[in-house]
């Protein structure tokens, strides 16, 4: 089965257009302020036009995020949606057309083709190219159509996270031939349920995609095309594409001395990809990996948590809520599948984060607080380092 009629089937992520009305998907990458802190040093000047294109955009998550929240921020914008599958295709355009948004051009096209439909500021590739029969092709052609000075926010697999996928994707190949998408997907959830429970996908805590839908049940186990990238060679993919990476996220979750216990060091002059490469073989559990990616001619650029117009934003809590923990506790605590991070944060910053609300800059808090320089800068740097590994902490100007 060819991987267009596997889209056509069952178009991936299931979604239902009328979902708009009750909630929006949010995810990495692709988020404006997330690429704004990843890719552009938190300075970009949201006011100027950006060109998007989404490459295999599927049902839209992606490109729905992208849209509205550039529409909620009132900033111009040109999205391109490029995606095979023509009935993924027509979900997105259902989820466009719900929120009544505009400025988005659908085509039916191969990302192979992606620099005829012109040169791009930003590019999201979510769950893609690890599906193409020649990823690199994929990776070329998308730094075809990148600008000199854009970025790209891609997501790929990544192999010990998906512990077990491999031997059941081939075994209901070979079980499966020559079905049809349903026959096999009922094959597959059937022969499934007879698999032990000592096998290493049973025993994978982190898979959960085939349990959500059959959309997700054909994705993880039925697809016939399908390679994991470690961070290692997802690196050299880049850099085969003139690519290079701008930030893994979360950073964390890369950082191998925090895996090291005490007393053993990493290998003097160990490469920082080198080193990213061994976290993840210690830590075992990542299944994706989400990089900002950029020219490698262009220079990564990083916010700066001492630059009074840098403008704070966090993640998964609103300032005050976060306060709130911060004074209570001095700390805050999150959740993954597999692990749990503690977050250690100032009590005394409290002030300081109760008034972060992404519009107002670092300088601008810290006269509304009255704290002199010094302990303002003291008190941010650990927020800072506290929470920007976890990527709960971005800058960005987008609504200045
Ligand atoms: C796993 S889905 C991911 C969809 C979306 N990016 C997301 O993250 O929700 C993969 C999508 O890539 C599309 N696709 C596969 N090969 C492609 C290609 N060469 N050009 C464009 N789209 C492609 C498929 O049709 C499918 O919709």
């Amino acid at each position: 089965m060819s991987i267009t009629e596997q889209y056509d089937t069952y178009p991936y992520p299931a979604r239902d257009p009328k979902d708009e009305r009750k909630r929006l998907v949010r995810g990495s990458p692709s988020h404006p302020v997330e690429m704004d802190h990843f890719l552009f040093g938190g300075k970009r000047n949201w006011r100027a036009p950006i060109r998007i294109l989404v490459a295999g955009g599927g049902t839209g998550d992606a490109l729905v995020q992208l849209a509205q929240t550039l529409t909620s921020a009132k900033r111009p914008y040109e999205i391109t949606y490029l995606d095979l599958s023509t009935t993924a295709r027509e979900i997105a355009e259902a989820r466009i057309a719900e929120r009544r948004l505009s400025n988005v051009t659908f085509h039916t096209a191969s990302l192979l083709d992606a620099p005829d439909f012109g040169t791009f500021d930003y590019i999201d590739c979510c769950g893609v190219l690890h599906h193409l029969p020649e990823p690199d092709e994929g990776f070329r052609a998308l730094s075809a159509a990148l600008s000199p000075e854009g970025g790209m926010g891609l997501m790929v697999y990544a192999p010990y996270g998906r512990a077990g996928v491999y031997q059941l994707q081939s075994a209901f190949g070979t079980l499966s031939q020559g079905m049809s998408a349903k026959d096999r997907l009922k094959l597959g959830k059937a022969v499934l349920k007879a698999v032990p429970d000592a096998h290493s996908f049973k025993r994978n805590q982190v898979l959960v995609d085939h349990k959500k839908s059959d959309a997700g049940f054909y994705d993880l186990l039925l697809h016939s095309q399908d390679r994991p990238y470690t961070v290692g060679e997802l690196a050299e993919a880049l850099r085969l594409a003139d690519l290079k990476p701008a930030g893994f996220l979360p950073t964390a979750q890369y950082d191998l001395d925090r895996l090291l216990p005490e007393g053993v060091e990493r290998p003097d002059g160990m490469d920082i990809i080198a080193a990213m490469d061994v976290a993840e073989k210690l830590r075992g559990t990542i299944k994706t990996h989400v990089v900002y990616a950029v020219p490698a001619a262009r220079d990564v650029l990083h916010a700066n948590p001492k630059d009074p117009w840098a403008v704070p934003h966090f993640k998964s809590l609103a300032g005050p809520q976060l306060a709130g923990l911060v004074a209570k506790k001095g700390k805050i605590v999150l959740d993954f599948q597999t692990e749990t991070a503690v977050l250690k944060l100032p009590k005394e910053a409290a002030q300081i984060v109760s008034l972060v609300d992404g519009r107002t800059p670092l300088g601008a808090l810290r006269e509304r607080t009255g704290l002199d320089e010094m302990l303002f800068a003291s008190l941010w740097g650990r927020v800072h380092d506290a929470l920007v590994p976890w990527n709960e902490l971005n800058y960005s100007k987008l609504l200045v």
